[in-house]
């Protein structure tokens, strides 16, 4: 059997791993039968959002990449389809299995779909019901595609059910993505708070700051366009944490390339890395986030995947978002996250309230790090019944 899995942006790098350390595992315990083929879009392509999330994660080099870089939408998508038809006219894989929500999983699922290509989404079922986001519209065609859904959790196999899904379509394996924060969270603890600032710290930012020790500071990620796209909603939010948040709790800050480039338009970015309480960083890698994210006092971003392992670690999380796809992180079904939207008055209340709680760490069913076992279990199971019911 021949499986090419398609990436194009960080989320997918966590995701994938383990689905390709659990394909490498069963071909030495049973000889080569599964040929996997990797191939990266290129959606992500600077080395720290791309590059070094393959060197720490143990993935190796893609066979393929299709450098479609940055651009619209319509841009991403379409190159994107340009270039993987001709892959998959060439490679022709029994499978093609798309993860998560990016741009990459919708364009690569389609031409799968349009070659007669069964597709595999893991990751499958997530609905934040919010059509302006445009990893919505990802999820919910994606879906429509795929051949074998694989969900994380039970609400997101019943968002499937709702829509119609066949039953013999949607698995529920677990969430991969703790697969991978369970094989990282050793070294992780071992890394320095000290030298994961100093080698990340961005340039100009008034070297060197002082260093917060464990549960005495604050870490924000912020990318989504619904948040740093629109001055209006930017600027208040980055006044906000200049202004008060910084009061309480040094506020460590990784600043993804789309904030980056808003801070810089709206005349933000020298009050942001001039602010002597504030840390500003480069993206930084899998491990030294996953460090930041054990020692923080609270997590504040619109990140879906940090929600996620702010459960399984315990840390207090506000999501400035008003919906989410993960609703299982939630504080009312067990999880430590809550969502604040970009109200300053909410996100106020709820950061205050949440300086006063502890970390208490919750594991949704199967978040076990052993999901990819699981996945890879599912597609051979599925390439068998289709081989029986050709004969
Ligand atoms: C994408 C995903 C989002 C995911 C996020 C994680 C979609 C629709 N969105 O959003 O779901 O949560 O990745 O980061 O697929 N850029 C660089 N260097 C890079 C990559 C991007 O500078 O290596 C710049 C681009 O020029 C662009 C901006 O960052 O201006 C945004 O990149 P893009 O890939 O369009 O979307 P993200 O906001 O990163």
């Amino acid at each position: 059997m021949k499986i090419l899995s398609a990436v194009g942006a960080r989320p997918n790098f966590m995701k994938v791993a383990p689905f390709i350390w659990a394909i490498e595992k069963l071909n030495r315990k049973n000889g080569r039968k599964i040929q996997h083929v990797l191939v990266h879009t290129g959606q992500h392509y600077d080395l720290r959002m791309s590059e070094a999330f393959f060197k720490v994660l143990n993935i190796p080099d893609p066979d393929i990449n299709l450098e479609i870089g940055s651009g619209s939408h319509a841009e991403q998508l379409g190159y994107t389809m340009i270039e993987f038809e001709k892959v998959l006219l060439e490679q022709k894989p029994d499978w093609v299995v798309v993860l998560g929500d990016v741009n990459a999983t919708l364009a690569c699922s389609i031409i799968a779909k349009k070659l007669n290509i069964k597709v595999c989404h893991i990751e499958a079922g997530l609905r934040s019901g919010d059509m302006t986001m445009p990893e919505e519209i990802n999820r919910l065609i994606t879906d429509r595609l795929s051949d074998l859904l694989l969900t994380p959790d039970r609400l997101s196999s019943e968002n499937l059910r709702k829509e119609g899904t066949s039953e013999e379509k949607i698995h529920f394996v677990g969430n991969i993505m703790i697969d991978t924060l369970e094989a990282n969270r050793e070294g992780s603890a071992n890394l320095q708070l000290e030298k994961i600032i100093k080698d990340n710290l961005i340039d100009g930012s008034g070297n060197p700051k002082d260093i917060p020790t464990d549960l005495g500071f604050a870490v924000m990620t912020l990318h989504r366009p619904s948040n740093v796209d629109s001055e209006e909603i930017f600027v208040p939010l980055v006044k906000f944490l200049l202004n008060e948040v910084t009061k309480n709790l040094p506020l460590i800050w990784t600043i993804h390339p789309r904030a980056r480039k808003q801070l810089i338009r709206f005349g933000l970015w020298e009050k942001v890395i001039n602010n002597k309480r504030l840390i500003p960083l480069e993206p930084i890698g899998y491990q030294e986030m996953l460090r930041l994210n054990m020692g923080a006092r609270i997590m504040m971003t619109d990140s879906g995947g940090l929600q996620e392992e702010c459960c399984v670690l315990g840390t207090p999380c506000l999501t400035l978002r008003w919906n989410t796809e993960r609703p299982v992180t939630l504080r009312e079904n067990g999880g430590v996250n809550v969502l604040v939207g970009n109200s300053i008055d909410r996100i106020r209340k709820e950061y205050l309230y949440t300086l006063s709680i502890n970390h208490q760490p919750s594991r949704p069913e199967l978040w076990d790090g052993h999901t990819a076992d699981r996945i890879v279990g599912k597609i051979i199971e599925m390439e068998y019944l289709d081989e029986k019911s050709l004969k």
